[in-house]
C-alpha cells in the first residue's frame, strides 16, 4: 500500500545518482521556480490516475487494449488549438478503429501535456563547427542553434507547466464537451485524409457506427449517456526532470498515497532506469501507472528486479513494459524477456514502441523511419507473444494529426526524396495523419476477434 512505501520522500531522489538533467546555471533560480510550481494547482486529480490504472490493469489480462501516443517531444510554439486538436482527432479515430474491430475497450493515452524534456546522448553537439550544449527538449532550453537559446532556463519550467495547463484544459474541453462524442466519429475524418484510401476506409467504419447510433435512438435507446457523449483520455510524458516532476507531486486527502500530478501515466526512459538510480528512487514512491521503455541493451535480472522495486505488490496497471527492439532484433530479444516475466508471475500490460529502434538517415540527412519496419516491428510483437501465450496489450507511437512528411511508405509510399517537403519535428520522425489510420487498420486486422 502506499503508506508502506518505505523510506521514500518525494525528495529521496535528491540522494541518489541522477542521469540526464540540463546544467541549469543558477540552482538559486532554479529552487525558486520550483518552489513556484510546488504552489500551482495540480494539472491532473489522483482519482483519474486510479482510474486509468484500473484501466491498465484490464490491458494487463487482454480485456482492454493500450493506444498511446503522440510528439517525440512537444514544442512551446506548436502549443496552438489546431495542433492540439488534429492530436487528439487522430487518436480518437484510431481508437475507434481498434475498438471496432479488436472489440475491446481502447485506453487512449497521448504523449501530450508535458511531453517537454528529452534525454540525450551527449551533453553537447557539434553545429556548424561549433560545440553547443545539446537540445533537451522546450522545458530547458531552446532548439535554436544559438549558444545563447541552449543555455537551460529554469523559466522554461514554469512555462512547460503553463503550456501543459492550457493544453490540458482544451483537452478535457474536447473530450468532455462534446467534440469527443461518438456522435461526431464521422467528423474527425481531416480533409487532407479523406481524399485518400485510409481516408475512404475511415468513413465507412464511420458511416456504419453513425447508422448503429441513429438505429439506436430510433428505437428509444438514450443516446445522450456520458459513455457515448464524453471520451475517456489520459495524458503521459517521460518523468524525466525530477524537480519538476517532485514539484507536481502531491498528496492525495482520499488514500493518503502519493500522486505525481503531472500527467496520469508517466514513464522512464530506457537510459536512466538504474535500479539505484534517481529516477527510479522517485517514481517507486508514486502511485501512477508507470510505464518502463526496454531497448536492446537490458539485462532480463535487471528488468525482473526494477519491477519488484516499483511494483512490489505485483499490482496490475501499474507496470507497463513498452519494448522497442527494431524490426530486425524483436524476435532475439522479445521471448526471453516474455518468459522470464511469466515464469515470475509479474502482472505488466505489454506495449510496442515500434519506433524508436526502427530510425535511419536518410541520403538527404533527415531522420526517418519506414512504415514497413513499423509494421513489421508490430507484427513480430503480436506473434510472439501469441506463441507464448501472453497478452500483446497495447501500443506506442510517434505521431501527430498534421500532414507532414517525416516518415517514408503507406499507402501514400512517401519516398526518401519527399522528406524535405514538410519535415517539421525538432526530434524524432512521426508518422502523420494518414500513416496513423493506416497502421491503425493494419492493427486492427491482427487483433480482430
Ligand atoms: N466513452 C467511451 C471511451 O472513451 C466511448 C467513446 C466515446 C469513444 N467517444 C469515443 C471511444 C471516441 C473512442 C473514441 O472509450
Ligand atoms: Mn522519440
Amino acid at each position: 500500500m502506499s503508506n508502506s512505501t518505505t523510506n521514500w520522500k518525494k525528495t529521496s531522489w535528491r540522494d541518489h545518482p541522477v542521469l540526464q538533467q540540463p546544467k541549469w546555471p543558477d540552482e538559486t533560480q532554479l529552487s525558486a521556480v520550483l518552489e513556484s510550481i510546488g504552489q500551482l494547482p495540480p494539472l491532473v486529480f489522483a482519482g483519474e490516475i486510479r482510474d486509468l490504472k484500473a484501466s491498465l490493469a484490464q490491458a494487463v489480462h487482454g480485456e482492454a487494449f493500450l493506444l498511446q501516443g503522440g510528439d517525440c517531444s512537444e514544442e512551446f510554439s506548436r502549443c496552438t488549438a489546431p495542433n492540439i486538436r488534429d492530436t487528439l482527432k487522430v487518436l480518437l479515430q484510431m481508437a475507434v478503429i481498434l475498438t471496432y474491430a479488436g472489440g475491446k475497450p481502447v485506453v487512449k493515452v497521448g504523449r501530450i501535456a508535458g511531453q517537454y524534456a528529452k534525454p540525450r546522448s551527449s551533453d553537447t553537439e557539434m553545429v556548424n563547427g561549433v560545440e553547443l550544449p545539446s537540445y533537451r527538449g522546450d522545458m530547458a532550453n531552446s532548439v535554436e542553434p544559438e549558444l545563447e537559446a541552449r543555455i537551460p532556463n529554469p523559466d522554461r519550467l514554469l512555462q512547460g507547466y503553463n503550456m501543459s495547463a492550457a493544453t490540458l484544459n482544451l483537452l478535457r474541453a474536447f473530450t468532455k464537451g462534446g467534440f469527443g462524442a461518438l456522435h461526431r466519429v464521422q467528423a474527425w475524418n481531416q480533409e487532407f485524409v479523406k481524399q485518400s484510401p485510409m481516408g475512404r476506409s475511415y468513413e465507412r467504419l464511420a458511416r456504419q457506427i453513425s447508422q448503429a447510433l441513429d438505429f439506436m435512438q430510433t428505437i428509444g435507446i438514450d443516446v445522450e449517456s456520458p459513455q457515448l457523449k464524453q471520451a475517456q483520455f489520459f495524458t503521459s510524458h517521460e518523468a524525466l526532470f525530477l524537480g519538476y516532476e517532485e514539484a507536481l507531486t502531491r498528496e492525495d486527502s482520499l488514500d493518503g498515497g502519493w500522486y505525481d500530478c503531472s500527467g496520469h501515466m508517466l514513464w522512464i526512459g530506457d537510459r536512466t532506469r538504474q535500479i539505484d538510480g534517481a529516477h527510479i528512487e522517485f517514481l517507486r514512491g508514486v502511485l501512477n501507472p508507470l510505464g518502463m521503455k526496454v531497448g536492446p541493451k537490458h539485462e532480463i535480472d535487471d528488468i525482473l528486479a526494477i519491477i519488484e522495486r516499483l511494483n512490489p505488490e505485483n499490482e496490475a496497471g501499474r507496470m507497463t513494459l513498452i519494448a522497442r527492439f527494431g524490426a530486425r532484433d524483436i524476435e532475439k530479444y522479445l521471448p526471453p524477456l516474455i518468459r522470464a516475466v511469466k515464469r515470475e508471475g509479474l502482472n505488466v500490460v505489454w506495449s510496442c514502441d515500434p519506433m524508436h529502434a526502427n530510425i535511419r538517415k536518410a541520403e538527404s540527412g533527415h531522420k526517418t523511419r519506414s512504415f514497413d519496419d513499423i509494421l513489421s516491428e508490430l507484427h513480430c510483437f503480436f506473434e510472439l507473444h501469441w506463441a507464448e501465450g501472453t497478452v500483446p496489450g497495447g501500443v506506442h507511437f510517434e505521431l501527430t494529426g498534421d500532414n507532414v512528411t517525416e516518415c517514408t511508405g503507406g499507402a501514400r509510399q512517401l519516398a526518401d526524396d519527399q522528406l524535405g517537403l514538410n519535415y517539421l519535428t525538432t526530434c524524432d520522425p512521426r508518422l502523420n495523419a494518414e500513416q496513423s489510420l493506416e497502421m491503425a487498420f493494419r492493427i486492427a486486422e491482427m487483433i480482430r476477434s
